[in-house]
């Protein structure tokens, strides 16, 4: 008897995702086996680097495509309903790979308790989790925020950029994001703490921001790679870091139409003596413990409010993921597919 869905795989994207490359299939309640416990979701994540995993030739070819008809993976809040395990009772509100589906078996690897200290459960999924914790690893690898220093970040209406601005903003930075559009702009400044916030869709965005950026940019926090990235490297201040965390403008195959940019940012790079350093929060579980504590902190004072944007029902996944690169959204995008 079929009890819930999931959102499988249907079509490889080419270029721009489309709604349509996703299907959605019944699915049974599964059993449990000894050492494992039923989870039902209750917040899906909707995350633009999963893009990457579901082209044709991901990674430029450098593994297998993902099997039509698997399973979407990415994190999701749930409850467990049922357990064979320990250390999970039923009741306990758990975040973990469970993929875009209402019911996931788990036996507990890389799952975590959700803290009732994050407030609400699905900013696990936001603040609390990914993209906060790769926030504070980029911050991190920076080598922390020094005073006096001012940081550019790129996406940063987006869940990695928001929770990158109310960090910088509470441990006394100064920020400048740039994100698409007066309202996010808006929200940047009064919502998350950032000193400043240039719309990348204006006429003269380039100009307005050489004006936020006097000194130039000590650390460059890009969320977007492509063309923006050699037009901001020219701004960044001698000796600067450009801190590259995700490629969002490349995601969607853009890179290939676009002219080469790589001239200009190498002379950029030369004159400024700049260094570029990629990242990524895998393998840094060693952080956790400071950044749990840094963000509960904050959380419970009220001074790390970033945008949650909630859609509901299962079916609304695959446009909430075509979404994240249309700019129609603020904040962490997550889907609610259960109540508590
Ligand atoms: N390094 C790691 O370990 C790690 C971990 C998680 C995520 N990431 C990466 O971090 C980045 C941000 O993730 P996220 O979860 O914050 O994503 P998100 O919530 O979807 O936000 C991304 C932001 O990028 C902007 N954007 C989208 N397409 C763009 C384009 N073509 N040109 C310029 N801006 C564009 C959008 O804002 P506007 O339209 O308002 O500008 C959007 O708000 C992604 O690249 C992601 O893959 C890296």
């Amino acid at each position: 008897m079929p009890n819930g869905q999931r959102v499988v795989l249907r079509h490889y994207p080419h270029g721009a995702m489309q709604p349509s490359d996703f299907g959605i299939e019944e699915l049974s309640l599964p059993d449990i086996g000894a050492g494992e416990f039923l989870v039902r979701a209750l917040y899906v994540s909707v995350d633009p680097m999963l893009r990457l995993f579901i082209d044709p030739a991901p990674l430029g070819g450098k593994m297998p495509p993902m099997p039509l008809g698997t399973t979407i993976p990415g994190p999701a809040v749930g409850k467990v309903i049922e357990s064979n395990h320990p250390d999970f009772a039923v009741g306990t509100i758990v975040e973990g790979r469970f993929g875009w589906q209402h019911f996931a078996v788990s036996n507990g690897t890389g799952v975590q308790r959700v803290s009732s200290k994050l407030g609400s459960p699905e900013n696990a999924l936001s603040i609390g989790g990914l993209p906060g914790f790769t926030a504070y690893v980029g911050l991190e690898v920076a080598g922390g925020v020094k005073s006096g220093q001012t940081f550019l970040v790129s996406g940063a209406a987006g869940a990695v950029g928001s929770a990158a601005g109310a960090l910088i903003h509470a441990r006394g930075g100064r920020a400048v994001g740039i994100a698409g559009g007066a309202d996010k702009c808006r929200y940047l400044v009064e919502e998350i703490g950032y000193d400043a916030a240039i719309d990348r869709l204006a006429p003269d965005f380039l100009a307005q921001l050489a004006t936020a950026l006097p000194s130039g940019a000590d650390v460059y926090f890009d969320n977007v790679g492509g063309a923006m990235l050699a037009s901001i490297v020219p701004m960044m201040a001698r000796g600067g870091l450009v801190l590259i965390c995700g490629l969002m403008a490349q995601y969607q195959g853009e890179a290939a139409t676009s002219v080469d940019h790589l001239p200009d940012v190498l002379r950029a790079v030369m004159f400024n003596s700049l260094r570029i350093q990629g990242f990524t929060q895998v393998g840094q579980d060693a952080l956790r413990p400071a950044f749990e504590a840094e963000l509960v902190d904050l959380v419970a004072s009220n001074r790390m409010k970033v945008a949650m944007h909630i859609e509901d029902g299962i079916e609304r996944l695959p446009q909430a993921m075509a979404g994240l690169f249309d700019n129609s959204v603020t904040g962490k995008v997550v889907v609610r597919v259960g109540e508590i």
